[in-house]
């Protein structure tokens, strides 16, 4: 059985809390793209892990965890995540497979990022500055470094080389910052080399042997739909494919081998960068959202801006991946709210739409129409069954189902795996 869960908003929605749940029933939980721009916070008990690269499956210790060749590696975070784990007494040490086909950021590509925000100004994308555009962009231009490349020493300084002679140009005269030095980064990324050899295997085989045999999969995603390269509010969005068509090409496996898709829908909606946010509460309520729901990143630390559910963008979301079931995160931020709001349609310019816009004006220009339900006004601490709800979180629920077209069949009610209702 293969399963996918992947962020169904702008990231951030709770997938490491979901994924470290369903991992302990499964053999393998696969990465497919992203790099250390995420950020997955996970509570066991009384310690708190944040996963940037590792797939949150590592804290299960009988899980085998993948890192896909769509993932941009960066073997500064991971050798520092081996390490945080190892100061927990977890080890990776024959659980940990990486692809041989996973691009490498190289030092260059984090300068660039950071660079190329601030020459934007204000135009800037709000990237997480880990070189995650700049990686993708070598791989698209064929000029990547992958992990099969640390094997051949000679063709790596190579590589290296000629990369560093065009990139220096663009460091040098338009970032007017110090050229990078090539010996300098060949020698560390031999290193790193020495630290990452053992975890090094063709990972597309290793998965679909694994399918073959029968095996528990999980597939997770990193950041959401909303900030898909394809299908994402474009240019605000990151360089990969978060929808679940990425973890067929961020694996290797064919899109057949998917049986079951699981959105994560936080009770409401966050964004860290820039871009559009339709329901953005920049006031009271989003400031109440932010405090309550503790929303700052896991990754950069910068507040996340906070708003309103939108089920306009839900039910986009839930057609482009092929969501069939629901998680709902943070339902318990909302406990203390007399009304919450959810947005059901857009008005563009007097006329009423409920499709996801593509295109930036437009969604600057759309008004969310919401409907306002009564809160339930008290926690939902120690509820274990779906009819323990008080009956505005199951209107609530009811709302979500009708307006998204799939089924909420996990709901969070805290950072813990234990405060997890299934339906
Ligand atoms: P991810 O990037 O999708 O994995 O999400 P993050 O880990 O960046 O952000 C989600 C945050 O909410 C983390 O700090 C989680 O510990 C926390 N969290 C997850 N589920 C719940 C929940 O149901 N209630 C509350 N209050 N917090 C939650
Ligand atoms: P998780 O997996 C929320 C956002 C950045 C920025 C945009 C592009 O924790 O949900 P990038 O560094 O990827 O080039 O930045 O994407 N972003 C995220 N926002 N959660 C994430 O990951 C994110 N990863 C990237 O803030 O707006
Ligand atoms: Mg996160």
């Amino acid at each position: 059985m293969v399963t996918l869960i992947a962020g169904s908003q702008w990231g951030d929605e709770g997938k490491g809390k979901l994924v470290d749940l369903l991992s302990q029933n499964m053999d393998i939980v696969a990465r497919y793209q992203g790099g250390a721009n995420a950020g997955h916070t996970i509570v066991l008990g009384d310690k708190q892990y944040i996963l940037h690269l590792i797939p949150s499956g590592i804290l299960s210790p009988n899980t085998k965890c993948v890192i896909g060749n769509g993932v941009a590696l960066d073997p500064v975070a991971l050798i520092n995540e081996i390490k945080m784990l190892a100061e927990h007494n977890i080890s990776v040490e024959g659980r940990l497979f990486i692809s041989h086909k996973a691009h490498l950021i190289m030092p260059y590509h984090k300068l660039i990022d950071q660079a190329s925000e601030s020459f934007k100004g204000n135009m800037s994308i709000g990237t997480t500055g880990r070189g995650i555009g700049p990686a993708y962009i070598d791989k698209s231009k064929r000029s990547g470094i992958r992990i099969v490349d640390l094997l051949d020493r000679d063709s790596l300084a190579k590589k290296i080389k000629d990369n560093l002679d065009e990139k220096n140009l663009l460091i040098t005269r338009v970032y007017e910052n110090k050229a990078l030095d090539s010996d300098q980064i060949i020698s560390e990324y031999l290193e790193f080399d020495k630290l990452l050899d053992p975890y090094i295997k063709d990972t597309t085989y290793l998965l679909n042997r694994a399918i073959k045999e029968g095996k528990n999969l999980l597939l997770e995603g990193a950041q959401g739909a909303l900030l898909d390269l394809d299908h994402g509010t474009y240019p605000f969005v990151t360089s990969s494919n978060p929808t679940s068509g990425g973890a067929c090409t961020g694996l290797g496996l064919p899109p057949t081998a998917i049986d079951r898709i699981i959105g994560v829908v936080k009770a409401y909606c966050t964004r860290v960068g820039n871009g559009p946010f339709p329901t953005e509460q920049d006031n009271e309520a989003g400031q109440k959202l932010r405090d309550i729901g503790n929303e700052y990143g896991a990754t950069t630390g910068r507040p996340r801006r906070c708003g309103w559910l939108d089920l306009v963008a839900l039910k986009y979301s839930v057609m482009i991946n092929g969501i069939s079931e629901i998680a709902l995160t943070k339902l318990d931020v909302l406990d203390s709210f007399d009304e919450i709001k959810v947005c059901y349609e857009y008005d563009l310019n007097g006329k009423r739409i409920c499709t996801f816009p593509s295109d930036i004006p437009t969604l600057n220009a759309i008004k969310p129409i919401y409907k306002t339900l009564s809160g339930w006004g008290r926690s939902l601490k120690g509820i274990k069954e779906k009819k323990d709800f008080p009956k505005e979180a199951l209107n609530f629920f009811e709302l979500i189902e009708e307006y998204s077209e799939a089924k909420i069949k996990i709901v969070s009610i805290s950072p813990d795996r234990n405060d997890t209702i299934i339906f």
